[in-house]
């Protein structure tokens, strides 16, 4: 007889509740407004982690007053972790913008900063395309394992050191729809 693990089973911990994230979108929102108020602003949502945040932000950035004139956004898809629960050292492009981005206000949105791999490689990447302005979002910062110096403009919350899934981020492509962050028992990994 099989055992059967219920997903609910599998989580340790809620470590930033669905409104503890909206707070801090609220936030990077109004950063973001001040920053570029009367001037249109592309944001670039790195997928699949950064599905929501994004979408979220832009939301956000809606109901802030004087923010920018015009807002667009656009997709990349990369990868560096693959099904494990550790970054391969290699970032994979696997979708390019469809816009072009030179002399643009761009905003890379991603879900999360951790080696910085991922991030750097995007900023080396896109700032070769000549955007007037090149700045970076991270919803969830891990500062404590980075391989790579990055720069990152607007940060939301600093998780702990641990594998966090959720709010977009998975576990072999399972949890990216937990409304908050979370942090998985360590037999999922075993
Ligand atoms: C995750 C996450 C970031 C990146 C950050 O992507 O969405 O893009 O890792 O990690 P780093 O700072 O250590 O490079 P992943 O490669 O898991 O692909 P996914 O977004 O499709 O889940």
């Amino acid at each position: 007889m099989s055992t059967v693990v219920s997903y609910a089973d599998s989580i340790e911990k809620t470590l930033f509740t669905r409104e503890e994230i909206a707070s801090a979108i609220a936030r990077l929102a109004s950063e973001i407004a001040a920053d570029f108020a009367g001037r249109p602003v592309f944001f670039i949502g790195v997928l699949k982690g950064a599905r929501h945040v994004p979408a979220d932000l832009v939301r956000a950035l809606s109901s802030v007053p004087g923010g920018p004139s015009e807002l667009r956004i656009d997709y990349m898809a990369v990868s560096s972790y693959g099904n494990a629960n550790r970054s391969s050292g290699e970032v994979r492009m696997l979708k390019d913008t469809t816009e072009n981005i030179a002399g643009k206000n761009v905003v890379i949105i991603e879900d999360i900063v951790d080696n910085g791999l991922t991030l750097a490689y995007l900023q080396g990447l896109l700032r070769e395309r000549e955007p007037a302005v090149l700045k970076s979002c991270v919803l969830f910062d891990k500062p404590y394992n980075r391989t790579v110096d990055v720069h990152v403009d607007y940060i939301g919350l600093t998780a702990p050191d641990a594998f966090v899934v959720g709010y977009g981020l998975d576990y072999q492509e399972a949890y990216r729809n937990l409304p908050f962050l979370a942090q998985l028992h360590s037999w999922v990994f075993s």
